[in-house]
């Protein structure tokens, strides 16, 4: 009985970036799995933080991409509260400590990573969420950069289109997000968000397509070399978005290390009941 109550109790879960694009997904989730959940303003104001963290068993940051680099101010509050159980910076993206990003990305993972050793340093309890590829940025444009919508007639693909890459729905990803926070098993581990029926290739993922409006599409491919060039001369933020394509697309950051047990979990291995969007669904809606 006492077990049983145990599990059933929900932890009070803060989020912070909570209107962010993957934020307001990770509060529905929260929300919809019965944590009390809190949202807060301004991580530059210390003292509502500390109130606010006080409050709370777990913290779960979603801030912008420009923002990871103040979460040391989140860790700092955290660490004086000494309440949390589990603390989940904003990553949501490619493992920060595996990648062969070239910059402008690399300096954004090197902050995820900085932040990651910060949080151990201070023994924090942390999950770390690699959520892979947003599908509402990533696949519903078929990574077409300035797209809407799949393309019908021609399609750029970066590198040989034979690297494999991982697609999630942003619903998928918060709920994913919230089973974890009172999971023992993803204490301290990274959560990788990498679903079986999710991992294509471009190639792959571009002959689904044109199954799918029943028309061959023109494949225009770009080399490496002609990437890292565009990266070079795309004044900011397109020569970022350009330097994940890279890593993912051509260095395989998402798919080119083993998960092991020593670091890492599977999110649909641990949660087999999400019945998550595939790939292949989730093009369906373009057709
Ligand atoms: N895997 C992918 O495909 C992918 C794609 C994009 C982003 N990401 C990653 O996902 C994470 C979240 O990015 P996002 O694009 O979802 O973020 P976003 O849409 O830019 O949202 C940022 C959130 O942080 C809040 N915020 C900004 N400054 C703050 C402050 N000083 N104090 C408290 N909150 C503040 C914003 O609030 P306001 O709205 O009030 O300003 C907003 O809620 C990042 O780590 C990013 O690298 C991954």
């Amino acid at each position: 009985m006492a077990e049983k109550s145990r599990v059933l109790v929900k932890s009070r879960v803060l989020v912070i970036g909570g209107t962010g694009r993957i934020g307001k997904f990770i509060v529905e989730a929260s929300a919809k799995f019965g944590h009390p959940t809190f949202a807060l303003g301004d991580i530059y104001d210390q003292e509502s933080l500390l109130t606010a963290i006080k409050q709370v068993d777990v913290v779960i940051s979603a801030v912008g991409p420009t923002q990871v680099e103040i979460q040391d101010r989140i860790v700092a509050a955290i660490k004086t509260a000494g309440n949390i159980k589990r603390f989940l910076p904003s990553e949501f993206g490619n493992d920060a400590d595996r990648g062969h990003a070239v910059e402008p990305a690399k300096t954004v993972y090197a902050i995820k990573g900085k932040i990651r050793r910060l949080i151990e340093a201070e023994g924090i309890p942390y999950t770390y969420v690699v959520s892979n590829y947003f599908a509402g940025d990533y696949l519903r444009t078929l990574s077409q950069l300035g797209a809407t919508a799949p393309p019908r007639d021609k399609v750029v693909i970066l590198g040989d289109g034979n690297v494999k890459a991982v697609f999630n729905k942003e619903d998928d990803i918060g709920t994913y997000t919230i089973k974890a926070v009172d999971d023992p098993r993803t204490l301290n581990k990274i959560l990788y968000i990498k679903p079986p029926a999710n991992i294509y290739s471009f190639n792959e993922l571009v002959s689904l397509w044109e199954r799918k409006i029943g028309k061959t599409l023109e494949r225009v491919y770009v080399p490496d070399e002609d990437i890292l060039k565009n990266i070079q001369e795309a004044a900011a933020p397109l020569n970022h978005a350009l330097a994940v394509f890279h890593a993912v697309f051509v260095k395989g950051d998402q798919t080119n290390f083993e998960i092991e047990p020593s670091f890492g979990v599977e999110a649909s291995e641990l949660y087999p009941d999400v019945k998550y969007m595939t790939v292949d669904q989730y093009l369906d809606q373009f057709v």
